[in-house]
């Protein structure tokens, strides 16, 4: 199997539960990733089928007060229709994974350069996590979807979470009930250049 190939962003999930075995399996390969500096910035709060409604309350809260101030935005109307729409994939799946970057600060603090290259190099680093948890979880065969709307709430749910780590985003886990056909890339002859 070619999990690279098969995986897909998933927007429809089974009611079905994850057994938390393989949500184990799942977080041990995103420990597994690179880290700059090995410094492994990362932390997975894992929200059940029984405890995800809460956290995602708060989610729609900040989306409708994030939604207000910046409704004179260009693309406003785009941005929160996508985000309410993740929104509502984040309530069907039944498991959803809180990433945050414990090496972090608030988007909205003010940093020197220094920290911004530091920040940059966790952030990747979590990104290679991610998609290892992605990668897993097809060979697992669970459906997954990276969300990063949830930045349009993100001072309700860090409040929430009860954290001053930085929130990265999210992961959605669940079985899939949709077999979406590969998304359009981009081909090499656009992406690259040979020198
Ligand atoms: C950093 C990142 C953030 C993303 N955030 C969201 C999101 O909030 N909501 C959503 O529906 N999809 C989100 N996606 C999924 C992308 O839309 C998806 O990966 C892309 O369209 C390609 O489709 P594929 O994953 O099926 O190949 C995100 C993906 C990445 C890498």
């Amino acid at each position: 199997m070619n999990y690279i190939n098969d995986r897909r962003s998933i927007r429809k999930y089974k009611p079905q539960i994850v057994d938390k075995k393989l949500i184990d399996e799942i977080l041990n390969a995103a420990i597994l990733a690179p880290s700059a500096k090995n410094r492994q910035p990362w932390k997975f709060i894992v929200y059940s089928e029984t405890t995800k409604d809460e956290v995602l309350a708060e989610m729609e809260k900040g989306l409708l007060k994030t939604k207000e101030k910046l409704k004179n935005i260009p693309n406003s109307e785009y941005i929160f229709s996508d985000a309410f729409n993740t929104l509502r994939i984040m309530r069907e799946a039944p498991t959803i994974i809180m990433v945050l970057n414990t090496n972090g600060s608030s988007p909205f603090a003010d940093i020197d350069t220094f920290a911004r290259m530091t920040e940059i190099c966790d952030s990747l680093s979590i990104g290679a996590a991610i998609e290892n948890m992605l990668l897993k979880a097809t060979e697992l065969g669970l459906g997954t979807l990276w969300i990063a709307n949830t930045s349009y709430a993100y001072n309700e749910l860090v409040s929430y979470i009860g954290t001053s780590a930085q929130l990265i985003g999210a992961v959605a886990l669940g079985y899939a009930d949709e077999a979406p056909s590969p998304r359009p890339r981009k081909g090499l002859d656009e992406v690259v250049e040979y020198r």
